[in-house]
């Protein structure tokens, strides 16, 4: 006979970072969260990159064509708008609470350009790797407007953007990732208010605070805004904020696999990464 533990395995912070000031793209002005000398990964993310100016010399330049192979791409604002294109002739423009969550396997030639002269751009482009065995599939998008990714709304005020996984009250995202079952969650909580969300207890989470200052955990641990806080294992995440906060909660399994980089390419190997500079060169994309 075996004794039943029915109790929460909850979630503390064990590192924090707020990220380094980097510039991509065509002189695109960015806070480097993972992907960093600091912070190299979180297995399977590979990157996350915020960006926020009002100043159109932070971002006007955009991201011309660059190619990408090997993980996906996940691009969700706050505000402003970026349009797309890709040389498979895809086209689209992302808006405020609408996500692209791109796929590009075994290859796609792409740019991402700011439809905006001035005003406030302001999001998040999060790396999500791919194994092995799906690195070279073919190429694809989920992208989905503001109006077609669900919006919780509690009676207390709490509204979760679901852009991916299940909320504790059942609400399913529109992306699905049968690789590592990523949740991505934008949440909002008002002053006093406490926000639970189960989690895979293999998952490597994190939490960033786009506003105000949040408690992690048992521990009541503070994560201040603008900082990203990586949380232990355990089955809950749970966060509280006396005066209200707005936060991403992001979680997936990791795929342990090798991991080489040689720039836009992500693959397990650096003879692949290689083949992926020969082949982007010799127009094989
Ligand atoms: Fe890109």
């Amino acid at each position: 006979m075996s004794a039943v533990n029915n109790s929460k395995r909850v979630r503390e912070v064990v590192t924090t970072t707020p990220g380094v000031p980097a510039t991509d793209g065509d002189g695109v002005r960015m806070t480097r969260i993972i992907g960093s000398q600091e912070l190299n990964m979180l297995d399977p993310f590979l990157l996350l990159d915020a960006f926020e100016s009002d100043q159109p010399q932070d971002y006007i330049g955009g991201f011309p064509s660059h190619p990408h192979r090997g993980f996906e791409t996940v691009t969700y604002l706050l505000a402003g708008r970026m349009r797309h294109k890709d040389n498979a002739g895809n086209e689209g423009v992302i808006e405020p609470g609408g996500v692209q969550w791109m796929t590009a396997g075994k290859g796609i030639v792409h740019s991402e350009m700011p439809e905006q002269e001035n005003g406030l751009l302001m999001g998040f482009q999060l790396w999500v790797n791919l194994p092995a065995r799906a690195k070279m599939s073919e190429p694809g998008y989920q992208e989905y407007p503001p109006s077609e990714t669900p919006l919780e709304r509690h009676d207390n005020g709490t509204e979760i953007r679901v852009i991916a996984g299940t909320t504790s009250a059942g609400t399913r995202g529109v992306v699905s990732n049968e690789y590592v079952r990523p949740t991505y969650l934008d949440v909002t909580l008002p002053a006093g208010q406490v926000f639970e969300q189960p989690v895979d207890v293999a998952d490597n989470t994190f939490i960033f605070v786009i506003d105000g200052e949040l408690e992690i955990g048992d521990r009541s641990t503070a994560l201040a805004r603008r900082i990203l806080g990586i949380l232990s294992e355990g089955d809950h995440v749970i966060v509280k904020t006396v005066q209200g906060a707005r936060f991403l909660l992001v979680s997936a399994l990791p795929l342990k696999e090798p991991v080489a980089r040689g720039g836009p390419f992500v693959m397990n190997t650096q003879q692949e990464i290689m083949q992926a500079f020969d082949d982007y060169r010799h127009n094989r994309f």
